[in-house]
């Protein structure tokens, strides 16, 4: 297969554009918050703020360095990488926690709504030479008592074989690796795919620039997105990991959970690998 030597996204480049995805989709979709916990919440994340000023003697040129830093965060549309990689998972954890069915992950900053839909049994949109290994994916969609959910819809959507996502990396087709699908009535579904790479958050940009001057590392396992959705059951955001990939134990954006890694095998072909991955989703809370 020909690798397609797409041009490296700048931080910029997929800043802006999760910036604008963000705005479209779900900035007119905020809690409204009472002033008592405004007050609460933000006079606690100040303290803890206050505290570390205090503990560190945290000096003026440090505190410009932050100042600069934040505004450059701001200037370059990276909030949605920052808040994604480094606050989103503990969200997740919260807004989770009661759940009996499937375990969730974060979204992150690259979902977009109204993929195409491929059927019950189809292939995710790609290049005709796309690269990468092929994936064929089966599994069912349940509740969490086991019965079938016949009206269940899975999104997926991943970066390619170069670890970059259609829409926010500059020379992919709109829909690359992005598709819509439904379920037979017995919850049953079957997708191909290829395999994604390892994500790197953009080096180039704020965030980057935070990765470096901390000594940490801006890998992501390779990873599949997908939200399933089901009426009258919680959708769920999850991602699914590959085995043996090295940052599944250090994930830049901690959100790696074991039951999300998948097992695939060799198919029978000797071309591609096939797994099996199946969904339990929780009933909407009475
Ligand atoms: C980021 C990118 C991802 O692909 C992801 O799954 C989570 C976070 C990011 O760059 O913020
Ligand atoms: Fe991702």
């Amino acid at each position: 297969m020909t690798a397609t030597h797409a041009p490296v996204p700048t931080a910029a480049d997929s800043g802006s554009s999760a910036t604008e995805r963000f705005k479209a989709d779900k900035s007119g979709n905020v809690a409204n918050t009472s002033p008592e916990r405004v007050d609460l919440l933000v006079r606690e994340v100040l303290s803890a703020v206050h505290d570390t000023i205090r503990r560190h003697k945290v000096s003026y040129a440090e505190y410009n360095a932050l100042k600069a830093w934040l505004i450059d965060v701001g200037e370059t549309g990276e909030w949605p990488l920052f808040l994604d990689v480094w606050v989103e998972h503990v969200v997740e954890e919260v807004a989770t926690e009661h759940r009996e069915g499937n375990k969730g992950t974060i979204e992150g900053p690259y979902y977009v709504p109204g993929a195409p839909e491929r059927g019950s049994r189809g292939s995710v949109p790609m290049r005709e030479d796309e690269p990468g290994t092929p994936l064929l994916w089966t599994g069912r969609v349940t509740s969490t008592d086991g019965q079938p959910l016949e009206g269940a819809k899975i999104e997926l959507w991943h970066a390619d074989a170069e670890g970059l996502y259609s829409q926010f990396a500059p020379g992919i087709p709109e829909w690359n690796l992005r598709g819509t699908f439904s379920v037979e009535p017995d919850g049953s579904f079957e997708i191909t795919t290829v395999r994604p790479a390892p994500y790197m958050i953009p080096t180039d940009g704020a965030c980057g620039r935070l990765i470096a001057a901390a000594g940490w590392h801006p890998w992501r396992p390779a990873h599949l997105h997908v939200k399933v959705s089901a009426p009258g059951h919680e959708q769920l955001t999850a991602q699914l990991y590959f085995p043996g990939d090295q940052h599944n134990e250090d994930d830049v954006a901690s959100a790696v959970k074991p039951e999300l890694i998948l097992d695939p095998k060799p198919s029978g072909d000797g071309k591609g690998e096939t797994v099996v991955y199946d969904f339990a989703l929780d009933p909407v809370r009475g």
